[in-house]
Parts: C-alpha cells; sequence; structure tokens
C-alpha cells in the first residue's frame, strides 16, 4: 500500500504519518526530513535546498524527484510507503506515479488533513523536535513529559528554523499557489480523502485509521 499525505505546513502530517506508519508498516518518506538530513550532512543537495527552505519556497522539482527516486531504491520492492510532504507539484506527482508504475505499484489513496491558517502559526510556533529521532512534540497540544526533553531518548528538543511568522506566511502562500492543484489531481482519478486536521491528535488520527483499513 502507498499513500500521500497533503495539507498545508503544521497540518499535522509528520505526526499522523508517525502512528500510520506504525500500525500498517509503511515506511515514512518525509521529503523535508530528507533535506534537513542533506543539509546537516553537508551534501551538494543541502547546500543548495537550504536557501530555498529557509525563504519557505520549493526546492527544484528535479532535485526532489532524483531525490526520492534513490530513496526507494534503498527498500525491498515490496515495502509500502508514505509519502509525506511529496509531492508538492503537479510535476511531482506525474514523477510519482511513473516512478511507482515502472515498479507495478500506485498510490492508493491521498490524504489531505485540512486545517486553516490561523490554526498554523500556533502549532508551527509551538513545535519542538528531538535531534536524535525526529520525534515531534507542541509544547501545548502534545508537549512531552519533561518540558524540553524527547519522552524517547531525553533528546534536547529544538525549533525548526522555517518556523517562524514570516516563513510561515510564505511557506502558505507556497502550498496554495503550488501544492493545491494536486488536491484536484488526485480527485480526478478518485484516489483522495479529505479530513478535518482540527481536533484532538488521536481523534484525528482515528478518522485517517479508518480510511486506511478500508483501502488495505
Ligand atoms: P516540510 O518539512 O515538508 O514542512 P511542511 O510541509 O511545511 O510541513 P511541516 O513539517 O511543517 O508540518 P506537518 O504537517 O508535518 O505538521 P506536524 O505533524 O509537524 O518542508 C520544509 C521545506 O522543505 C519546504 O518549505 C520546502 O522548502 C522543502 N521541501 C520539502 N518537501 C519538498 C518537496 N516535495 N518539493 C519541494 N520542496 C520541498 O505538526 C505541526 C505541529 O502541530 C506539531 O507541533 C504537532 O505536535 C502539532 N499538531 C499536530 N496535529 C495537531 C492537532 N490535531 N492539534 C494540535 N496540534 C497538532
Amino acid at each position: 500500500m502507498n499513500i500521500v499525505f497533503l495539507g498545508p505546513p503544521g497540518a499535522g502530517k509528520g505526526t499522523q504519518a508517525q502512528y500510520l506508519c506504525n500500525d500498517f508498516r509503511l515506511q515514512q518518506l518525509s521529503t523535508g526530513d530528507i533535506l534537513r538530513l542533506n543539509i546537516k550532512q553537508k551534501t551538494d543537495l543541502g547546500k543548495t535546498a537550504e536557501d530555498y527552505i529557509a525563504k519557505g519556497e520549493l526546492v527544484p522539482d528535479n532535485l526532489i524527484i532524483d531525490m526520492i527516486r534513490s530513496e526507494i531504491a534503498k527498500y525491498s520492492r515490496d515495502q509500502g510507503f508514505l509519502f509525506d510532504g511529496f509531492p508538492r507539484t503537479i510535476s511531482q506527482a506525474e514523477a510519482l506515479d511513473s516512478l511507482l508504475d515502472d515498479m507495478n505499484k500506485k498510490i492508493d489513496i491521498s490524504i489531505e488533513l485540512k486545517v486553516p491558517d490561523e490554526n498554523i502559526i500556533d502549532r508551527l510556533s509551538g513545535r519542538r523536535i528531538c535531534p536524535i529521532c525526529g520525534a515531534t512534540y507542541h509544547i501545548k497540544y502534545n508537549p512531552p513529559k519533561v518540558e524540553g526533553v524527547c519522552d524517547i531518548d531525553g533528546g534536547e528538543l529544538y525549533q525548526r528554523k522555517d518556523d517562524n511568522p514570516e516563513t510561515i506566511k510564505n511557506r502558505l502562500e507556497v502550498y496554495k499557489n503550488q501544492t493545491v492543484p494536486i488536491v484536484n489531481y488526485y480527485k480526478k482519478y478518485n484516489k483522495l480523502e479529505q479530513v478535518n486536521g482540527v481536533g484532538e491528535l488521536h481523534n484525528v488520527y482515528r478518522i485517517i485509521n479508518e480510511i486506511v483499513s478500508k483501502v488495505n
């Protein structure tokens, strides 16, 4: 099974992906996480991507598609994927379909998490991340047991550089202009489910789990 998670920055894609991958043994492929790892490792891709991410702009399609192609190649053919934050343009969506087609696979369902802009700033400014395991918390809505410390491995939680008000505003604009058209792309193929992403984390997950269980 292969799933695409769509939704604006801070919609909860990464958070819900962690639950879903656990329950359905999917491999999460978050293009944002892979790009941040490249930045940390100072690869050529990381050096190019850094500026785009800092401004909240999309990294060029050709770089992202090559990156996803080599990520997919790391896993066995029967591994299912949850694509988180990818595709973000129609070109990326078409490239993904063709990549999967070459492997006799397909996207089974795309899930769009719908969250209004006013919730996004609140969510992103309170987000904290573990540098060791990547677990995501929120100071109000999903706090760790000990402030500033990851529950899983004791890592010291940090705030992403692009989670500042100015960059968040641009990320939202970019989402509306460049990524929203993908919603219609999947709708056209009858592969779109829309979920209200506002509400308690586990209530949102229950709905997503029901959708995926039906497809599985
Ligand atoms: P990326 O890392 O993908 O960021 P994003 O899409 O902006 O999404 P986020 O990771 O910010 O949010 P999320 O939806 O995962 O929310 P989360 O679960 O953390 O991309 C970063 C950049 O990389 C892009 O701007 C671009 O430059 C580049 N890039 C990445 N992919 C690309 C691509 N395909 N093409 C080109 N460029 C690309 O939740 C957010 C917070 O809210 C957390 O604190 C969480 O605890 C909290 N929360 C979650 N759910 C709830 C809830 N129900 N109620 C209350 N709080 C909640």
